[in-house]
C-alpha cells in the first residue's frame, strides 16, 4: 500500500521532519512483538511529546499506531488517516486503539482521542475489490442495528451515504456511551462470534468477512432463541449477494473455546447482542455452555 502513496505522501509531508515506519499488511501486524518493535524504534529515534503519530493505512495501522501514540511517553498526539473502507466507518472512528495478543484479539489497548481524522475517499480507488466488501460487512452492521435507511446506499454501493451515515451512526451511539457500558455494545454485533472466527483461522479470514459470518450467526442464533424476527435472515443474504459476503457454514461448537477472552464475557457468561428487527438491537446474557448444546439452528 505505501508503495502506492509513498511519492504522495513526499509530497504532502515535504515541510515536516517525517520518520516512515512501514508495516507488513494484515492482522498478524497487529501483534504484542511488532508493537514493541516499533515503541523500541521511536526510542532509538529519541522522540519527543511533541512529535506526532500519523497513521495512514487501514484498521490495522490505525489500531496499532494509535496506541503506539498512547502509550509512548506516556502519550504523544495522534493523527488517523484510514484509507480502507473498514477504516474509513468503523475503525477510525471511536477512539478505541489497541493490539491482540496471544489470548485474543484486541486485549491490550487504549481509548486515544485522535486530533484529526482525515477521511479522503479517494484513497478507495487503490483499495482492492474484496478489501472494500470487507468493509461493507460493518456498513450493514449499522443498518441492521441502526439506521434501516442504509439498505438502498448499500444495494447502489451509494459511497457517499454509505461513508456518511456509517459514522452518523458511530458517532451517535459512542457519544451516548463512550466506555460501553451499554448501548455501545450494540456496535459488537457479530462480533462476539467474528473474534473467535479470526482467532480459529489464526486471522486467515479478514476482520469485515468474520464480521459477515458473526451476523449471520448472530441472526440464526436470535431465530432459534426466538428474538429475531425471521424475515430478517432472507433480507442479509440477499444484500450480502450484492458483495460477495460470506455466510457461516462451519459448526458452532468448534468457536466456543475462542469465545473465552472475548472482553464482552463476565466468566462464563457473554452479553450477546442480538437484533430483534433490523434497527431494534438486544442484549441478553447468555451462558457460554448454551451453545455447546446447540447443534443445529
Ligand atoms: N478500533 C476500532 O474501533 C476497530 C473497529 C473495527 C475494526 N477494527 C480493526 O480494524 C482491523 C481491520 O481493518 P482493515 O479491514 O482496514 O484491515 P487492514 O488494515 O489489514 O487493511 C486491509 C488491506 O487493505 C490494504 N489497504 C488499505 N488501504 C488501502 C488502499 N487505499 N489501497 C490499497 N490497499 C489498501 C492494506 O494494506 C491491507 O492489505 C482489524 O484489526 C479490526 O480489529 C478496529
Amino acid at each position: 500500500m505505501y508503495f502506492y502513496y509513498k511519492n504522495h505522501l513526499k509530497e504532502t509531508l515535504k515541510e515536516y521532519n517525517v520518520d516512515y515506519i512501514i508495516i507488513k499488511p494484515g492482522e498478524k501486524s497487529k501483534s504484542e512483538e511488532k508493537y514493541l518493535k516499533i515503541i523500541h524504534e521511536l526510542l532509538e529515534k529519541h522522540i519527543t511529546r511533541k512529535d506526532i503519530i500519523v497513521a495512514f493505512g487501514g484498521g490495522v495501522v490505525g489500531d496499532l499506531s494509535g496506541f503506539v501514540a498512547a502509550t509512548i511517553l506516556r502519550g504523544v498526539s495522534f493523527i488517523n488517516i484510514p484509507t480502507s473502507l473498514l477504516a474509513m466507518v468503523d475503525s477510525s472512528i471511536g477512539s478505541k486503539v489497541g493490539i491482540d495478543t496471544h489470548y485474543g484479539k484486541n486485549l491490550l489497548g487504549a481509548f486515544k482521542n485522535p486530533l484529526e481524522v482525515i477521511i479522503d475517499f479517494n484513497y478507495l480507488k487503490t483499495l482492492p475489490k474484496e478489501e472494500y466488501n470487507n468493509g461493507i460487512a460493518e456498513v450493514i452492521k449499522y443498518y441492521l442495528i441502526d439506521d434501516v435507511s442504509l439498505l438502498e446506499d448499500i444495494k447502489n454501493n451509494n459511497l457517499e451515504n454509505i461513508i456518511k451515515k456509517s459514522i452518523k451512526s458511530k458517532k451517535e451511539i459512542i457519544t451516548k456511551d463512550p466506555f460501553e457500558t451499554y448501548e455501545r455494545m450494540y456496535l459488537n454485533f457479530g462480533h462476539t462470534f467474528a473474534h473467535a472466527i479470526e482467532r480459529h483461522s489464526n486471522y486467515e479470514i479478514p476482520h469485515g468477512y468474520a464480521v459477515a459470518m458473526g451476523m449471520d450467526i448472530s441472526i440464526r442464533l436470535g431465530i432459534y432463541f426466538n428474538i429475531t424476527n425471521k424475515e430478517v435472515l432472507n433480507k442479509l443474504h440477499n444484500l450480502y449477494s450484492y458483495y460477495d459476503l460470506p455466510l457461516f457454514k462451519g459448526n458452532i461448537q468448534e468457536l466456543v473455546p475462542y469465545l473465552s477472552s472475548d472482553k464482552k464475557a463476565h466468566a462464563d457468561k457473554i452479553n450477546f447482542v442480538f437484533i430483534k428487527d433490523v434497527g431494534t438491537p438486544y442484549i441478553k446474557q447468555i451462558e457460554k455452555e448454551v451453545f455447546y448444546e446447540i447443534s443445529s439452528f
